[in-house]
Parts: structure tokens; sequence; C-alpha cells
């Protein structure tokens, strides 16, 4: 019995008339086989999968030019908690272009200029065989970036391959890359295809490429110079043709002066460069995202869309965002899980929520607010006061220590710093200001 071709399945560019076609081949299939074998069955189950996989992405992007069409409008919708405001009508412009020009977003979604020049870069980049460097603080979407550009590109229907160089350990970096040869080293008890040859006419994502052993970096510039591999234990070379995106949340230029990273290898990665800009520098997405976000939610939870009280939503619009799109989108999800109707700061996560606003008056110890504009500005001002106060007197505390302020308040560490950063306090002032204590001391 004929089956259509499997690798035909997930295709990229997806329509209602190409998923039709696709359930009436499985249909006449099924309604003409004489029997089934068990291997016909289980390939019948995958392409019924992934046509089950189609409709939902065809789904998201219905809802998605839905959503963009939506904010063109938002200027006459009634004033309403969880819309999103109106936007520059320029930056609708450029990604309805984007969306005629049929650019595969994968979920990608936002409206802010600097987003938009990186999609805009990423589809011309898309359709060359170009290394991409993407970097961006964590959470910023530099993934989904990765796989907007394969999927934008010739090799869509190719495998894309994801390898993240921090999560491995240095002594199989090499092998899980290149591959290796049966008994190439103890553990090694059969020939075993490496990253790059299974991306072979596709695409490998180097997530944190930041953190490639100097050892690994030599050996990944020669692929990229040579088009070759050579598996762990052996001397042949093997073609490969891959398209590399690597990704990174650090300075590489920066690490390259400081010679953790060779600077023939930076050029090299990042022919085209990508800088996806933190959350905080496109607060004018945040309505946006929140309200796509618990769309998003209230369908995967089956619930209707959680109302946000102002005072949520205030903090929401203003919070620093240190985790970026990846943590907006944990907090709405969290908010859509654990509110009824109408969510409150209470269903924020502890490490988050703010002070109470007449606990922080008190810390404040009658210092002057200035005159804030509206009772929510000043409760806004009150709970900043607050937290920098809690910040000033731990770390005077533990001698200026993050690490230990971090471990007693049972905060995460970068979370701690983006909170020290965002009222410009410098552990080591703390650090000199006890020592000089303890030297008047003694
Ligand atoms: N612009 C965006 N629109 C919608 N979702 C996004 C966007 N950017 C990031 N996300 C989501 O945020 C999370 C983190 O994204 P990811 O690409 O893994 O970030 P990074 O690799 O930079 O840490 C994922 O769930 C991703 O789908
Ligand atoms: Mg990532």
């Amino acid at each position: 019995m004929k089956l259509f071709d499997p690798h035909g399945f997930g295709s990229s560019t997806l329509s209602y008339a190409g998923l039709l076609e696709k359930i009436e081949i499985l249909r006449s299939t099924l309604r003409w086989a004489p029997r089934l074998e068990r291997a016909e069955i289980e390939k019948l189950l995958n392409q019924s999968n992934a046509l089950r996989d189609e409709v939902m992405q065809l789904s998201r992007k219905e809802r998605f030019i839905e959503a963009a069409a939506d904010l063109s409008d938002v200027s006459d919708a009634p004033e309403s908690l969880d819309k999103p405001e109106a936007l520059p009508p320029s930056a609708h412009r450029r990604r309805e272009a984007l969306i005629e020009r049929s650019f595969i977003f994968e979920g990608i979604f936002g409206d802010n200029p600097k987003l938009l020049a990186a999609l805009e870069v990423a589809e011309k980049a898309a359709p060359t065989d170009l290394p991409v460097l993407i970097d961006g603080e964590s959470g910023t979407g530099k993934e989904l970036m990765a796989k907007v550009i394969h999927a934008n590109g010739a090799r869509s229907e190719r495998p894309y391959i994801s390898v993240n160089c921090g999560a491995i350990p240095d002594n199989l970096l090499e092998s899980e890359l290149f591959g290796h040869r049966k008994g190439a080293f103890t553990g090694a008890s059969s020939d075993r295809k490496g990253k790059f040859e299974s991306a072979h006419t596709g695409t490998i994502f180097l997530d944190e490429i930041g953190e490639l052993p100097l050892q690994g970096q030599v050996k990944l510039l020669r692929v990229l110079e040579a088009h070759e591999i050579q598996r762990v234990g052996s001397d042949e070379p093997i073609a490969v043709d891959t398209r590399i995106v690597a990704a990174t949340n650090r300075n590489l230029r920066e690490l390259a002066a400081q010679g953790q990273f060779r600077e023939d290898l930076f050029y090299r990665l990042s022919v085209i460069h990508v800088t996806l800009p933190a959350l905080r520098e496109r607060r004018d997405e945040i309505p946006l995202l929140i309200s796509w976000f618990g769309d998003e939610a209230a369908s995967q939870l089956k619930r209707r869309p959680v109302k946000l009280t102002p005072k949520l939503r205030d903090f929401l619009l203003t919070y620093a965002w240190p985790g970026n799109i990846r943590e907006l989108r944990n907090v709405v999800y969290r908010l859509s899980c654990l509110a009824g109707d109408t969510a409150d700061l209470e269903h924020l996560p502890d490490d988050i929520r703010p002070v109470p606003a007449v606990a922080a008056l008190r810390e404040v110890d009658g210092q002057a607010l200035g005159s804030p504009l509206s009772l929510s500005d000043a409760k806004r001002a009150a709970s900043d006061e607050a937290e920098r106060a809690f910040l000033e007197r731990g770390l005077h505390e533990t001698g200026g220590t993050v690490a230990e302020l971090a471990r007693r308040c049972e905060m995460n560490r970068s979370h701690l710093q983006m909170l020290l950063k965002k009222h410009g306090i410098r552990s080591k002032d703390f650090r000199h200001a006890d020592k000089t204590d303890r030297e008047k001391e003694s």
C-alpha cells in the first residue's frame, strides 16, 4: 500500500487547502486499504499527529493575524482593561507588510520598532546561507528568532537541530557536535553521528555559543571554513552543508577582547548580527504581550481570559522584567491559572510581589516622596523606596555579597542583580563601607 511522504508533512507554509488535501489523502488511504500492517498503522498515526499539529499551527497563525488586525482598531475600541493601547501606525504597517509578504513569524509577537527591525533583518538573511549571530538577554526570544530564520529560508523542510553549548560537558562536546568512531574513547561503544551531520542540508542552532570552550571554538572555525567535519577518532573528512545560527546572552566582542572567545570565530559567526532588545527597552509592547499570552493561556487552560486589577496592571507595566518575555509569559500563565475571574497582586510570585504600600510608607522612614501625581504613583514610589531600603539594608548586612543576599532572601541571583541595577545600587560600595567600619572598630 502506498502512503504519502511523511516528510512532506509539517510544512511551514500552511493553508486550509493544503490541510484539506492531506486529510483527504489520509481518509482515502484508510478507505481503500484492504488491511493495515502494524508499521502502516504507526505511520498513519504519525501522520495524523502531524496533521493535528498543523491544525494547531494554523489556528495560531489565524489568531496572530486577527490580533494584529485588532491592534489597528484598538484606538476606536472602548476603554478596556486588558487591551493594549494604540501604537504608532508605522509599526502596524511594517508588521502587516511582513504578513503580506508571507513572512513566517513562528509565534514571535510584538510591534516594537527594534523587534520589527530584527524581523526585517531575519527576513532578508533567511533565504541566504550566511551565518547569523543573535544576541540579547535571556528570555528575549533568541531561540524563537533562530526558528524564524530557519522557517523563512530555503531549508525550512530540512532538519533544524538545536545544540546548547553551555549544557554539554567539555569532554563530550566534540563528540556531540561532530560524532565519534567506535572505540574513540571509553564509552564510545558504537559509531555515532554528531549534530552537524544530523543538521546536514538544514540548520544548526548553536545556543549559548559564548560558553563554547576555546578548543571547541577552533574546531567550529574549521567547519565554517572548510564545510567539513571529522568524527572523533577518525581522520576521514565528511562534507557537511549546514547553515549556522548562533545565539548568546554574552557580549562576544568583549569576550574576544578578554581572550575568552576567538575573534576570528566571532567575525565568521556574525556576518549577520541581530540584537534582540530587553523587554524593559520595549515597554510599549508589554500590554500587547500581556493580552497575547493572556489569550494563549486562556485557550490552553480552557477558561476565559483573566482580567487584571489596575494595581496589578500598573505593576506589570513598570516591573523590570529581568527574565524578559519568558518571565512575562510565565507570570501571565500563573495569573491565568491561580486567579478566578480577576487577578491581583496577591497572585504574583512571592519574589516579585511588591511590598504593600502601607508597609512601604513605614519603611521610608518619613523620607519625602515628592509630590506624586496620583495615588497609584504614590504607591509605586513607596514600593520602590521600600525595595531600595530593603536591598541596601541587605547588602549592608552581607557586606556587599550579592550571592549571600540572594540566598538569604531566596531570590534568583540574576533577578537580584537586576533590581540593584534598577536602583543604581553598587554592591561594591557596601563592601568598602563594611571594611572601613570594621577597620574603625579594630
Ligand atoms: N516576541 C515574542 N513573542 C511571543 N513569544 C515570545 C517572544 N519572544 C520570546 N517569546 C517566548 O518567550 C520564551 C523565551 O524565548 P526564547 O526564544 O527561548 O528566549 P531566549 O533563547 O532568548 O532565552 C519562549 O516561550 C518564547 O516562545
Ligand atoms: Mg535560550
